[in-house]
């Protein structure tokens, strides 16, 4: 058996009881279908914070989820698409600590130390507006968006795109909830859907992301 909870995708938030950030749960294939997956979630899933996931298309996973509370809320689609030809708003280089307020808004979560340990990764950038942010992660060629967030939705779109027109890199990844307006900007200009996942999250979860001006990181959350 397998199973990946990255310790970074853990998520505290500012309430009490703490909530959880459930980054991937995979059970080895000849292990699966036989309670695995079950006795993990009732272990990681048991205390009575908010709770939120990426849910793979496994009818097992969403079905798992389900049946600890959680609920199918928005797709989340795995964009990928080049970075010119794009609107350019103006952004600047900030630091995590300066968008921790703006974060906790957008994300729900208050995850300081998960901002600074991502930070201090190599090729990681944090770039701000004076109402959103997004942190960027360029490793060669491969360039990947979030975690981002704004005051209100286009507060969002224009720091993820300011944050794009910096770029080195050709390719960009992004992962959009599909209420998002990212989602009709980039697929507009010719980005593609490269995977899907479904946000599941249960009703503490659900009052406190803002999926329509928030972009998480695929593995952070
Ligand atoms: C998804 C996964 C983690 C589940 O773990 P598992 O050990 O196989 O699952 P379990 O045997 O504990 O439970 C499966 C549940 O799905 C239910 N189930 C199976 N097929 C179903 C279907 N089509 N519809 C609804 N429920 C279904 C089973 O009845 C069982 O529920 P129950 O225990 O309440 O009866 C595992 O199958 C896996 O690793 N899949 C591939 C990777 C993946 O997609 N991971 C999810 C990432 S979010």
């Amino acid at each position: 058996m397998r199973n990946v909870v990255a310790p970074q995708g853990a998520r505290f938030t500012p309430f009490d009881p703490p909530g959880v950030h459930l980054g991937d749960l995979f059970v080895l294939p000849e292990h699966q279908s036989s309670g695995a997956g079950r006795a993990l979630l009732a272990e990681l899933l048991r205390g009575a914070g908010p709770k939120v996931t990426f849910a793979s298309s496994d009818p097992r996973a969403i079905a798992l989820y389900v049946r600890h509370g959680l609920r199918p809320w928005t797709p989340l689609l795995y964009l990928t698409g080049p970075t010119s030809a794009l609107p350019t708003p103006p952004v600047r280089r900030t630091r995590p600590e300066n968008i921790t307020a703006l974060d906790i808004r957008a994300s729900g979560g208050a995850r300081h130390a998960t901002l600074a340990w991502y930070s201090a990764l190599p090729g990681v950038t944090f770039y701000a507006t004076d109402r959103g942010y997004d942190a960027v992660r360029q490793t060669g060629h491969d360039l990947v968006i979030g975690p981002a967030g704004g005051a209100g939705p286009q507060d969002c779109v224009d720091a993820v795109l300011g944050a794009l027109a910096t770029a080195q890199a050709r390719i960009a990844r992004i992962a959009v909830p599909g209420m998002h307006p990212l989602v009709s900007a980039l697929l507009g200009a010719g980005w593609h859907i490269a995977d899907m996942d479904t946000l599941m999250a249960d009703d503490a979860g659900l009052a406190l992301i803002h999926p329509d001006r928030y972009v998480p990181h695929p593995d952070l959350g």
